[in-house]
């Protein structure tokens, strides 16, 4: 077990100095430290990594030796006896600033041909140390008073607003006010070439929107008046207001996750920030509501009351992964995003939570260097936030509120973990939470509800659904038993149990998709409705959503065959909701899938994919409208996408006319990346040079992302060679895109190959490069996620068995390999009834 530093010495202010050299990429610093010492001491530990220390001392007397230990500690011994108590620490230090994003990082971009940068942080989850030597614990809370010295000229931004500014030369000092009791985690600051808009909330809260120069200032509006917008919302939702004067969130040109909670000072990726107001998609509109939502949410949890260990940081992302979605419903309720929600997180959460390696939402964590490899986004994010979802409407809205508001009053400014807020909900709604959550928590995996019925009496039994070791777990959860008919009991603990409904209606269990697991029917009559239901759309869209990917699972796990759903979709051509048309792009894609290499069978799915959108392909068209509602814009793309898939010539000829009659750059947003991808594919030779360059050219985050993913669609194995050939170039592709580049070219079956040879030539490259990158493991994980076939498993398993003693890719690697198999054992089950079924058609 590792040592909390915590225990021995409680930091209650840091006084901190630093002086940047952004050209030299170097800094020098200060710090004094007052805090208490638990103990009578002769040695006080600090966490700092990378630092050169030159000078310290304690209550004014040096340290007769600071020496660096294990697990990043540095420890000072005093000449005297420390006694327990009150002690002021000092130290001077120096430091490097780093490329790889974490730490104090530079971020670059040009600006009217001239190379620029901005010095940004990254502290989550123990890169503080990187900066200055601190207690680099999510529970040592202490204020912070930062002093920043900088290239005068340019603005500088904190978590707290600036006291005083003083430039002295071409150098420029800022003193910030002193931070409220915060996690180091938190702390950050940005300084260089910047710009923003601003404005208020109705509480005063000052808002500001930055990004580098090289974007238009206009890219900014939408995600100010959405920040102020959220804020308002958050005050009243969790009956607290935003505890700081100011809220600005910067826009980075190089950026490692997709976004940073920094108290005051939020961070982004520039697509998850910046939107083209003349030009934009709904999605890319949508992400930044997001994302926004996200951050802010954690203001409150996670920043004003935190996790007081890393093994419950599921319960900051979980949470911020449910907050974002009633965020945004109360903002844009015409948006109607819980379907987006269901087609996205829950599918994403039920689809990986299938094997037996997965970990539980929440594991244990000694050293927080554990934290990238154990926290897996589809578990710790997707399904811990859909497990809250569950708890929510299990307890009510009502009684989830009045919980969270209780839960902030008691502990802001202090730690909690898990226990505390099951405490406050269980207040508020008077039901035994710790009991039904920790069943969900600390297992992994889900169930498959059995249900058959008769009369008002129901059979619900559960066993854990796994594309493994099939039929191995007796685990139980504690099921409640979301629906609409009122169920007794309403929650299912045992293995088997009977139920009885009130009244005659047949019963459908979670049509809100809130519950995590999947729902199975025997019955003729439950059946029937439900898939009656489906096509008559009485079934809610959440509720058609989530039974066609119980399908996909069930189909999956040797339950059923896919001709099962395949059998469904026929019937779904008339199907209004985008989100369901997701759905069905998917299970057509899972038909594509298994039966791949066969290129009769392929020529049938696509001809099925054809027949089923030609209906509202002929209605929505290519033109999109002004101010239409935003389900027929998303449907529009999604039926244009599913259209050109199916390679029908007119589709593509009309596709490639429109190509080349408008500028790629200005073409609208929604069908930009559509356009340029059915270019790539069908068109003139000159267009993937054309792109090439465009894309190193364009500045609008939109657009690049775009143009790489239209490239990653080619067909041709020397244009792939080409574009593999850019990945490692700086200058086409920036270090925080490459994984998307390498995904998005193993994901199509024609440089899928050529990706994966990249990787096994440049792996010792790739672990240099991204060691200490939250999305390292992303390289076994997305691998397997597209192999399916025996050749490929053996590959698979040769090249990443033997890396399984790195701790970091151990479970991934473990997972990958049972994914690869099991996808192959349904291809073995399944791909001669699929066919047969095609060509029934
Ligand atoms: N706090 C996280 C980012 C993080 C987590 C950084 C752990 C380092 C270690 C942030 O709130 C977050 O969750 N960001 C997401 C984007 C979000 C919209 C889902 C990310 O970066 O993927
Ligand atoms: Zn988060």
């Amino acid at each position: 077990m590792i040592k909390k530093l915590l225990d021995s010495f409680q930091p209650a202010n840091y006084k901190l100095l630093l002086d940047v050299d952004s050209e030299a990429l170097t800094f020098t610093g200060g710090v004094v430290i007052v805090g208490n010492s638990a103990e009578d001491t002769t040695t006080l530990d600090l966490h700092a990594k990378g630092l050169e220390i030159s000078k310290a001392s304690v209550d004014s007397i040096d340290a007769k030796d600071f020496s660096q230990h294990e697990y990043d500690v540095l420890r000072l011994t005093s000449p005297k006896t420390l006694n327990k108590g009150e002690h002021t620490i000092e130290i001077s230090f120096s430091g490097k600033i780093t490329e790889d994003m974490v730490g104090m990082y530079p971020s670059y971009f040009e600006h009217e041909g001239v190379k620029k940068k901005l010095i940004a942080t990254q502290f989550e989850s123990h890169h503080a140390r990187e900066v200055f030597p601190c207690i680099d614990e999510p529970s040592a809370k202490a204020t912070f008073e930062l002093t920043l010295v900088s290239t005068a000229g340019n603005p500088v931004l904190g978590n707290s607003p600036v006291t005083s500014q003083q430039s002295n030369g071409d150098r420029l000092t800022t003193v910030f006010e002193p931070t409220p009791k915060m996690s180091t985690y938190l702390l950050a600051f940005v300084f260089g070439p910047m710009q923003s808009v601003e404005a208020k909330t109705k509480d005063g809260v000052l808002v500001r929107s930055w990004s580098s120069l090289a974007q238009p200032l206009t890219s900014l509006n939408h995600s100010l008046t959405e920040a102020v917008k959220m804020i308002e919302f958050y005050d009243d939702y969790f009956g607290i207001p935003y505890p700081l004067s100011k809220c600005d969130q910067v826009a980075l040109p190089d950026f490692d996750a997709g976004a940073m909670e920094n108290w005051g000072l939020i961070t982004y990726r520039e697509t998850a920030m910046l939107t083209d107001p003349e030009n934009r998609s709904i999605s890319s509109e949508q992400y930044v509501s997001l994302v926004i939502a996200h951050e802010l949410s954690h203001q409150w949890f996670g920043n004003l009351v935190t996790m007081q260990w890393w093994d419950d940081l599921w319960l900051n992302e979980s949470f911020a992964s449910l907050m974002e979605y009633i965020a945004v419903d109360a903002l844009h309720p015409e948006w109607h995003y819980w379907e987006e929600y269901t087609s996205g997180d829950a599918v994403t959460a039920s689809n990986r939570d299938v094997f037996s390696d997965v970990q539980p939402v929440r594991v244990d964590v000694e050293d927080p260097a554990q934290i990238s490899t154990l926290f897996d986004g589809a578990i710790v994010y997707a399904k811990g936030g859909r497990l809250l979802k569950m708890l929510r409407e299990y307890i009510g809205e009502e009684a989830f509120r009045a919980g969270l508001k209780q839960y902030f009053i008691k502990y802001k400014y202090q730690n909690t973990s898990r226990d505390d807020l099951w405490r406050s909900l269980a207040q508020a709604s008077n039901k035994n939470i710790g009991l039904i959550m920790n069943s969900w928590l600390e297992q992994s995996g889900l169930p498959i509800i059995s249900v058959s019925q008769e009369g008002n009496k129901l059979q619900i039994s559960q066993t854990r659904l796994l594309l493994d070791e099939i039929g191995k777990s007796s685990q139980l959860w504690q099921v409640p038993l979301l629906s609409e008919s009122v169920l007794t009991p309403n929650v299912l603990s045992t293995k088997i149990t009977n139920v009885a409904s009130q009244d005659g209606e047949i019963v459908l269990l979670n049509q809100n998709a809130s519950g995590h697991y999947v729902v199975s029917y025997s019955s003729d009559e439950q059946l029937k409705y439900l898939r009656d239901g489906l096509k008559s759309l009485s079934v809610s869209t959440d509720g058609r959503i989530n039974s066609l990917n119980d399908m996909i699972l069930l189909s999956k796990s040797g339950h059923n065959s896919l001709t099962d759903a395949l059998e469904v979709v026929k019937s779904l051509k008339s199907e209004p909701r985008d989100s369901v048309w997701g759905m069905i792009a998917a299970i057509l894609g899972n038909a594509r899938m298994l039966v791949e290499g066969d290129e009769m069978a392929e020529s049938l799915v696509k001809q099925l994919t054809f027949d089923l959108v030609n209906e509202k392909y002929l209605e929505l068209g290519w033109d999109f409208a002004d101010n239409e509602d935003s389900n027929i814009t998303h449907l529009r793309r999604t039926i244009l996408a599913m259209a050109v898939s199916s390679e029908n010539d007119d589709v593509i000829s009309t596709a490639l006319s429109r190509y080349n009659s408008e500028d790629p750059i200005s073409m609208n947003a929604e069908l930009r990346s559509l356009l340029m991808s059915v270019a790539v594919r069908f068109g003139d030779d000159d267009v993937v040079d054309t792109l090439i360059e465009l894309h190193k050219n364009a500045t609008s985050p939109d657009v690049r992302a775009d143009i790489s993913g239209a490239l990653a669609s080619t067909k041709k194995p020397e244009v792939a060679h080409k574009l593999i050939k850019l990945i490692k170039d700086k200058d086409h592709v920036r270090p925080q895109d490459l994984l998307r580049w390498y995904v998005l070219m193993l994901r199509n079956t024609h440089s899928r190959t050529i990706a994966w040879q990249w990787l096994l030539e440049n792996w010792q490259w790739v672990t240099e490069t991204f060691a200490s990158s939250k999305s390292y493991d992303a390289f076994p994980r997305h691998s397997a996620s597209f192999f399916n076939t025996k050749v490929m498993l053996t590959e698979y398993k040769t090249f990443f068995e033997p890396k399984q003693d790195d701790l970091a890719l151990e479970r991934n690697i473990k997972i990958g390999v049972k994914e690869i198999a099991a996808r192959i054992a349904w291809r073995t089950r399944d791909q001669a009834a699929v066919t047969l079924w095609l060509k029934q058609l």
